[in-house]
């Protein structure tokens, strides 16, 4: 199994987080863990965002991955933080190359035929389907599973508590990704818990 598989087996969802106050890490880190979810994808959208995918990593069981990587210096920012995954909502050539030459488990974001054509050619199969809803939603990507038949897939972008057993009832679908878990603001452990544990329990 490629390392990003496993890692996208690991649980049904990838909590996307963008966090605001470096200090917040640890407290969610270790409550998304507590609740079943490891795998946690550290959006590079804040300036807090590579000092808490620096502390995270310290917690135990934690998976912790950089999203939001949009360039091959996002990428070496990652890298070089600690990251044990990288995602992109997009892919090009630049990046995809650079990401394979650096051997990190990579899930790259595609929206269509053209989009898994290119991540064909670098050699790619594991894809995030974003931005899932707004792209066709579960039709689309049963479409796309046709022709391309031996990837597999993170939908996310739009996915919901409510939406995300349809999607993990597509047998291409290894897991769904979204920002749901956590809130915004000073992180109520015992509520990011119980979001984790009600994500954790979705059937892959
Ligand atoms: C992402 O970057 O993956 C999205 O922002 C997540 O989308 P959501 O907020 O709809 O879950």
């Amino acid at each position: 199994m490629k390392p990003i598989e496993s890692i996208m087996r690991t649980a049904p969802v990838i909590p996307v987080l963008v966090i605001e106050d470096a200090a917040h890490a640890v407290p969610i880190a270790r409550a998304l863990v507590a609740g079943g979810l490891r795998v946690l994808e550290v959006t590079l959208r804040t300036p807090a965002a590579l000092d808490a995918i620096r502390a995270m990593k310290g917690v135990e069981g934690a998976i912790v991955g950089a999203g939001t990587v949009n360039n091959p210096e996002d990428l070496k920012a990652a890298i070089d933080a600690g990251s044990e995954f990288i995602v992109s909502a997009g892919l090009t050539e630049k990046l995809g190359g650079a990401a394979l030459a650096s051997g990190i488990p990579y899930l790259p974001g595609v929206a269509n035929a053209a989009d898994i054509m290119t991540g064909l050619d670098l050699g790619l199969t594991h894809f995030k389907f974003f931005p899932a809803a707004t792209s066709g939603g579960l039709p689309a990507l049963k479409a796309l599973a046709g022709p391309f038949y031996q990837c597999k897939f993170c939908p996310t972008g739009g996915v919901t508590l409510a939406s995300a057993p349809e999607w993990l009832g597509f047998d291409p679908v290894l897991c769904v990704g979204g920002t749901w878990i956590v809130g915004k603001g000073t992180p109520d452990q015992a509520a990011i818990e119980a979001a984790a544990r009600e994500a954790a329990a979705l059937a892959a």
